[in-house]
């Protein structure tokens, strides 16, 4: 696989807006070391952090991305205290409140990748609603990944094909690859051309597994908070000179 060395020349990348992936997706990561280094709390990381989505966001729409996926919150980042997570909910909760109507004038179409049973009841309800009225967009799609976790997403489906076998509904043989992908949260979302990881780490951390079998990886030491506009054009860059081979030659 071809990485992207983090210190790569600096310099205004080129990008072809006529070849641009149809699918971004970003591991949102390095809101903590970023804070860390000012001497802040975490929680101000991520208030930063949350920013830097909406810059970002806003910049996919000017180019014209069609589906931009962020990994916000993992099934796995309960593991930290409850300050911080309290934080990370609340944040959520007033960025969706925030962008209700400048979704309604960009035409954005807002889904949640994840289980969202254990947020609040005012929250689900708010992103039930976000949900809802964007649903009828023709704008970009930005999936948030919340308590989400690639596993798990894999679980899910698994257990509710299980389910419509036992139900008689399916028959196991009938299981395509197609089929297994309708049941995932990305159903009907083609796959992520290309996966972004910010803040140094070059792992994957359970991030749209099943969805990411043939996504180009692009990985900087840029923390996320600090990520910019110019950067993601680094990304895009860097993506459009890679010769994707699905297998082939
Ligand atoms: C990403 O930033 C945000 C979440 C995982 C919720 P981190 O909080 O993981 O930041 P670092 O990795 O500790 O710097
Ligand atoms: C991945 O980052 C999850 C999100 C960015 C939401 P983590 O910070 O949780 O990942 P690890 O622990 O470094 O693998
Ligand atoms: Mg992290």
């Amino acid at each position: 696989m071809a990485f992207i060395k983090p210190t790569q020349p600096k310099g205004e990348p080129e990008v072809d807006l006529g070849r641009l992936p149809r699918h971004v997706a970003i591991i949102m990561d390095g809101n903590g070391r970023w804070a860390k280094r000012r001497g802040l709390p975490r929680t101000a990381g991520h208030a930063a952090g949350a920013e830097t989505f909406r810059t970002i966001a806003t910049y996919c729409k000017d180019i014209g991305l069609e589906y931009l996926t962020v990994y916000a919150f993992s099934t796995e980042n309960w593991k930290r205290p409850l300050e911080e997570v309290s934080a990370i909910v609340g944040l959520l909760k007033k960025y969706l409140l925030e962008s209700i109507e400048k979704m309604e004038r960009d035409r954005i179409r807002l889904r949640f990748f994840g289980d969202l049973t254990p947020l609040p009841q005012e929250l689900k309800e708010l992103c039930g609603r976000t949900n809802e009225i964007s649903k009828g967009y023709d704008g970009m799609q930005v999936n948030v990944c919340f308590n989400y976790g690639g596993r798990d997403e894999i679980i899910q489906a698994a257990r509710a094909f299980a389910a419509a076998c036992a139900a008689g509904e399916r028959r196991p043989e009938e299981l395509t690859e197609e089929m297994f992908g309708g049941y995932l949260y990305s159903a009907g979302i083609p796959d992520p051309d290309l996966v972004i990881r910010p803040s140094g780490e070059v792992r994957i951390s359970n991030f749209l597994l099943w969805q990411s079998a043939y996504a180009e990886f692009y990985f900087t030491d840029v923390l996320w908070p600090d990520f910019s506009p110019e950067e993601l054009r680094r990304a895009l860059a860097a993506y459009q000179g890679r010769d994707r081979r699905y297998g082939g030659v």
